[in-house]
């Protein structure tokens, strides 16, 4: 499994949430009230709005635009809507945060199709911060 730094634990002292461009993917990384950090798509299930620019209460981001909640430990919408967002393996080391290249869900595809790692090292420089709001739809 591959991990990537993106950022310190400082970085979220007054936020608890923040955005990254992985792979050309919206991906965010939140700060529970309890302090514990989570990595998952960072684009809602209903219209793609940035959660990163919602509210973390608890375990749980809302969504901005129509308020659905997502758990941050699953990725599930809590209004039982359809659709779990993708998570990323995220650890710390030291005051540095990693996550995973690829959500938890495609590293079993990559592991059962045998793909390499030095695919993912060229890949690794299309990390970037998100900047802005993921999508600007209104309605
Ligand atoms: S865009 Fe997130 S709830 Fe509608």
């Amino acid at each position: 499994m591959k991990f990537i730094r993106v950022a310190n634990k400082s970085d979220f002292d007054s936020r608890r949430m923040k955005s990254f461009r992985i792979l050309g993917r919206p991906v965010g990384v939140f700060k529970a009230e309890d302090g514990s950090f989570h990595a998952m798509e960072a684009g809602c299930k209903h219209q793609h709005a940035d959660l990163t620019t919602g509210e973390v209460r608890g375990h749980a981001v809302t969504c901005p635009r129509h308020q659905w909640r997502y758990d941050l430990r699953s990725g599930e919408c809590l209004q039982g809507q359809p659709g779990t967002l993708r998570r990323h393996g995220l650890k710390l080391e030291g005051e540095d945060i990693y996550i995973t290249l690829h959500p938890l869900e495609e590293q079993q595809e990559r592991h059962e199709f045998n793909l390499d790692d030095e695919m993912d090292q060229e890949r690794q420089q299309d990390i970037s911060p998100a900047h802005g709001p993921l999508r600007q739809d209104h309605g």
